[in-house]
């Protein structure tokens, strides 16, 4: 049997995320964060990043940053996990959880925001500070105007 096609969501279809059919604790998610953490590949910074996002079906896929001896080439582990995500066909999401080591606080950086906020502007995004407290922002808190393509008329 050929498969399905898949349908292409609308991207206007996309900004409100549905709930997630289980609910995942954000404390779960920052645990899976944590162990993406341990699959880093950083030995240029040696500054690992683990991110976990959730989508609006309960999955968690993971993702850590990914450095390389040419610098620029390195990715966040926010994008790697996002990237994957949607390579499995996930279009919605509703959190996302990034940590770094103990005492270290890991922010999403800019890059990441706009990557994050072209999928879900409404997400909720957990990080850890450098203290331990786990800070919970609206991606569009964190992203004010982001960028996004205006059609003519649009
Ligand atoms: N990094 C992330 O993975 N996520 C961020 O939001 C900021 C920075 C990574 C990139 C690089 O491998 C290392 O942290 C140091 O900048």
């Amino acid at each position: 049997m050929s498969p399905r096609p898949r349908r292409l969501a609308d991207p206007a279809s996309r900004r409100t995320p549905r709930r997630a059919a289980t609910p995942v604790s954000p404390a779960r998610l920052m645990q899976e964060a944590e162990r993406a953490l341990r699959t880093a590949h950083a030995p240029y910074s040696r500054f690992p990043v683990g991110a976990a996002p959730l989508t609006a079906g309960g999955r968690i896929i993971v993702g850590c940053n990914v450095e390389n001896a040419s610098f620029g080439l390195s990715i966040c582990a926010e994008r790697n996990a996002v990237f994957r995500a949607v390579a499995e066909g996930e279009r919605e999401f509703v959190a996302i959880a990034v940590t770094a080591r103990r005492g270290h606080g890991a922010s999403p950086c800019g890059a990441c925001r706009q990557v994050l906020h072209e999928l879900a502007p409404r997400l909720w995004v957990h990080w850890r500070e450098g203290g331990g407290r786990i800070v919970k922002r609206r991606l569009d808190q964190l992203l004010a105007n982001a960028f996004a393509f205006e059609r003519e008329g649009g």
